[in-house]
Parts: C-alpha cells; structure tokens; sequence
C-alpha cells in the first residue's frame, strides 16, 4: 500500500459541492502538481462532515487540521504555507466567539459528539468499497454468515435494544423475529431512504458518505429473517445518494459481498433501488410497499403488518437507514458494546438535523437520553445575535415543541412523548424569541395538508379546517372559541386517521397550545402577534411586519 505524507480529506457531501467544493479540489490538485506533490499528499473525497454550514470543509491529517469554507483562491496558500512548510493556514481555521481551534478533535462542534453510525462519513471514500473494508467493514456480515445462526442474530439485535430510527422506535429484534417466524419461500428487506421531514438530512447523508454500511446492514437483515431480496426506497431528489448506492452496489457484487452464496456460503442476496416521486406520505411504511409495487403510494389497512404480508404479499421487513448503519457495528462488537451508550431503554445513539436559530448548524449525533441543552448551547454553540432560546421542534411535522423549561429533559423514546412530542426521524428546528409558535404550527400543519393523500377523512378534511382556524387567528380574526376548536378537531384526527401522517398531523398545534396557549390568545384577544412576525389586521403590532417562516 502506498505511504503518504498528508492525507488531505475534503468533504463530498452534496451542501460541500454545492458551496463550490470541486472547484477547490481542482485548484487544490493544480497546486500539488505545480510542486510537485502529487506522491505525497493523498486527496480524498469523503462524504458529509456534519456542519455543512460552514462548507466547503477540508480536514488535513496527520494532525486533523480543520479548514473552514475553502475556495479555489486559497489552494496555494495552503499548499505553500502548510503542506510545503507545515504552517497550518490560521484564517481558515475554525472560528468559534473568536477563538480558533487548529484541530478537528478541539472543536467542541465535533468534539462533543459519539459517532456509531456516522463512523465513516468524511472519514472515508464513500466510492471505494476498499476503503470501507480497510475500517473493518464486511465483517459484520462474514461473522453473521460464518459463525451464527439466523436465530443468533436476532438474539444480539433484540439484546441489543436498537429501536427503529425511522420514527416510531419500534424494537428492531422484536420486528426481524416476527418476519422470520413467517412461513414463506419469499421474504424482503426493504431500506427505507425516503427521508421527507422538512430539514431532516441524516439519511442522505448515512447514504452519501457511508452507503457500504446500509448495504452491510439489509444483508445480515436478510440473512437473519431468510430474505434474499432487498429494496432501497430512495428518493430521486436525491442523485449524489442515488449514484454513490449504484457504485457501492456494483462494487460489494464484484467482491462477491451481494449476490450468489456470499463467503461461500448458502446465503444468497442481493439489493435493486426503487425511487420515490417525493411524496412524504410515501415514506409511510405501507404506502411505501404500494410504491415499490408500482401502484398509487396509500397507506394500507394495518394488520395485516408488512412482516407478515409486505411487498408482493410476502413477508416484509422495513427499516430506516440510520436503524440499519447500526446493525453490523452490533454484530461485530456486540450487544453490550451497544448497551454502553444512551439509556436502558433507549440504547445506542441517534443522529439529529440541528437547524434554525443556533449558531452552528449540522448533523449531531449523540447517546439517546442527550438534554437537549448539550446540543443547543455546547455542541450548536448556543443562540446566534444575543437572542434568547426559546423552542426546539421535534420529530419534524409529526412532532411537537420542547419549550425552555425543558432543556435538561433527556432525549429518548420515553421522555419526549411525555412532553407532547416525539423523537420522529431526527430533525431537530431551534427557534428563539423571534419565532411566533402560531405561526410555526401553522407552517407544519400546512405541510401536512399539501401532503395528506386525501384516502380518509378526518386527516383530508379535518387537517385543512385546522388549518383554516390558524389562518383566521394569524389574520387577526380568531375567536377563543377557535382554541377548542382546534383541540376538539386535533385529538379526533388523531384517533381516527388511517395513518400515521393524520394520527400526529395534530401534534405541532396541540404542542403549541400546550405551551404557548398565551400567544394563541394574544392573537384573539388582543389582535398582536407578540414575536411581530404574522400580519394582523387588527393591526396592533408595532414595528416591522415579516413574514417569517420558522428557519
Ligand atoms: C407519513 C409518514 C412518513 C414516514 N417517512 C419515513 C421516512 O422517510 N423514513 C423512514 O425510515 N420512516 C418513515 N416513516 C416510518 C415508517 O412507516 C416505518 O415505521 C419505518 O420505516 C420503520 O423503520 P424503523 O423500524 O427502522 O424505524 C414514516 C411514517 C409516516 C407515517
Ligand atoms: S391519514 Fe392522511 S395520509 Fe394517511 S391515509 Fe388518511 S388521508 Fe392518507
Ligand atoms: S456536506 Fe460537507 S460538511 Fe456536510
């Protein structure tokens, strides 16, 4: 293997490009062979860092020297300055209350976090299945094969405690069980990449930056519920996720690691990827099915469950990204390896989208049972311009709000629905005193609305007339009969809606009056809105008028 000098990671993630990264590693690779250094330094594009934010973002080892915002211009400096002279480029380190941190490890954004599923990404070539190897990837799946019993591997996962991180936390052991106590020739593994929650990005990212682990992930699910097909249902907004999964899919049947009788043995499997239009109800585990089978994406009546009758009527398992990058580092180092992060009954870690009012924004991962202090003030550095915290949105438009007085909660499975809210995929909106919580129920429930595929009532009807009810106290025109309306409307929709989509449509308004009531009344009462952000017509606010969605 060839030895390098410095190995230059610059990140390849999809916001990274965006910034202009490739025209940095461009102007970089120009200024390595002006000096004639292409043999010593080794570029390699990795995925996702996590604080997209500050992108383009190029990592230097040995030392893990941090660069922030890179652009063509500063390719010569840094190559003349730092890789000629190994003086690091201080104005392009990272920058934090004016203070500079020369190094990845210092940097409390990255510092304070526990990676178990985003290991690899922006440590890795996401295009090189060697190099996922090289970080003991694939052994997992050798171990599974070669020395356990399908039986085995549901023990270690149900021992494990991994619950499922597409939203509802469901324990993943329990679910490969009941799909392998199935009797049937034909079973499937379905990836469910369709990630549609406004702001959540952990799974395009898992996909872009480390998609080798996904793959890893559905082979020891398919070998362990007797499955020799797998589906990845991905969205086809997303091309970088959907080209770098055809690469990584390539090259594990080339190496034999997906396909006939892999490690020699009896297991056969193998993966195809079935894109999505960008309906969010189509991530909904039974409209999803519906999709793949090419017919209108509706969720179905439930049971029959998909681990009993799923796609093509066949037994069925259906798992999140994020539930299934942790599935080979359980297998490979054990269940209570696992169980040392996060709480009894929430183990392991969970990846959040840290958007909205906090100075830094990006992926976080992080043991279940965090407050959610640590990740505002400690790892996202608190809230920008002075303002104060006010509210984090949780679980995306199927949540609810975490208001200041609950900072210290831990964020788990058990304590977040205590609140009102849930943990859902794992976007996580930060807003502070400017943000007008009528108006930010109202954007979710909007969003829910455009989305409702129309196949029941209450969620079809019933979310529009809640909606109309917010339009009429946003305008200045509510009534405090309005509020009971909305709660009355709410918990029915909740109870009666075919699916998930309408059963927590509710939730962002019924968290909002939970503990913004006041700012509902404000609105009827007194026609002001008191975060000046909706336009009366009462017109008794003062001062500027935006209309701000919540960021
Ligand atoms: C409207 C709606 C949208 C959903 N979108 C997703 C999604 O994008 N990704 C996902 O993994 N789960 C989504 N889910 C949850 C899935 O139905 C299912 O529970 C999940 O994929 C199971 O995987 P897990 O057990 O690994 O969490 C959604 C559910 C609903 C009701
Ligand atoms: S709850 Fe809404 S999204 Fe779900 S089936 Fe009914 S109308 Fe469709
Ligand atoms: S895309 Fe580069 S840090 Fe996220």
């Amino acid at each position: 293997m060839k030895i390098y000098r410095i190995h230059a990671l610059i990140c390849a993630g999809a916001q990274c490009l965006a910034a202009g990264g490739n025209g940095f590693e461009d102007a970089l690779k120009e200024e390595l062979k002006k000096h004639d250094l292409t043999e010593e330094v080794n570029i390699v594009e990795t995925g996702c860092m996590g604080s997209c934010q500050l992108g383009p973002l190029m990592v230097v080892y040995p030392e893990g020297v941090i660069y922030t915002k890179v652009k063509p211009e500063d390719a010569k400096e840094i190559v003349e300055e730092h890789f000629l002279k190994g003086r690091p480029v201080k104005r392009l380190l990272w920058k934090q209350e004016e203070k500079q941190f020369p190094t990845l490890n210092e940097v409390p954004f990255f510092a304070k976090q526990t990676k178990i599923v985003l290991r690899n990404c922006g440590l890795i070539n996401p295009e090189d299945i060697n190099e996922y190897i090289a970080q003991g990837g694939y052994e997992a799946l050798a171990k599974a094969l070669t020395e356990m019993t399908p039986e085995d591997v549901i023990k270690v996962i149900k021992d494990s405690g991994l619950r499922g991180r597409g939203g509802a936390g469901f324990p993943t052991g329990q679910k490969w069980e009941f799909a392998y106590k199935q009797q049937s020739d034909t079973k499937y593994i379905i990836c469910n990449a369709d990630e549609g929650d406004p702001g959540a990005y952990m799974d395009r990212s898992i996909l872009e930056g480390d998609p080798h682990s996904v793959l890893e992930g559905m082979a020891i699910a398919g070998y362990a519920i007797g499955a020799q097909k797998g589906y990845i249902y991905v969205r086809a907004e997303y091309p970088l996720a959907v080209k770098r999964l055809e690469i990584a899919i390539k090259q594990a049947r080339a190496a034999g690691l997906l396909g006939k009788n892999i490690f020699g043995t009896n297991f056969s499997f193998d993966i195809e990827l079935r894109m999505g239009a960008g309906a969010f109800v189509c991530g909904e585990e039974t409209a999803l099915i519906n999709s793949i089978e090419g017919k209108r994406g509706e969720p179905r009546k439930k049971p029959p469950f998909p681990a009993q009758k799923g796609v093509f009527g066949k037994p069925t398992v259906i798992n999140n990204v994020e539930t299934l990058a942790n599935v080979p580092v359980i297998i490979e180092k054990g269940a209570q390896f696992f169980r040392k992060f996060g709480t009894e009954k929430s183990p392991g870690t969970k990846v959040f989208a840290l958007a909205g009012k906090v100075n830094i924004t990006g992926l976080v991962e992080v043991p279940l049972g965090t407050p959610l202090r640590t990740i505002v003030f400690d790892i996202g550095g608190g809230i920008p311009e002075g303002h104060t915290f006010k509210a984090a949105q949780t679980g995306g438009p199927s949540g609810g709000v975490i208001p200041a007085e609950y900072l210290d909660v831990p964020m788990d499975y058990e304590n977040l629905p205590q609140l009102g809210t849930i943990m859902g995929s794992g976007g996580l909106i930060i807003m502070d005193e400017t943000s007008c919580m009528v108006d930010v129920a109202k954007f979710f429930l909007k969003f829910t609305v455009d989305e409702s595929c129309g196949k029941c009532t209450p969620c079809r009807e019933g979310t529009r007339q809640m909606l109309n009810i917010l339009e009429k106290i946003t305008s200045g025109n509510g009534t405090m009969e309005d509020i009971d309306r909305l709660e009355k409307l709410g918990n029915i929709i909740k109870l009666t809606s075919l699916c998930g989509l309408g059963q927590t449509a509710p939730n962002p308004v019924l968290s909002t009056l939970r503990y913004f009531r006041d700012e509902y009344i404000a609105h009827i009462k007194d026609k002001k809105c008191p975060a000046n952000v909706c336009s009366m017509r009462g017109a008794k606010n003062e001062g500027k008028v935006v209309n701000r969605r919540p960021a």
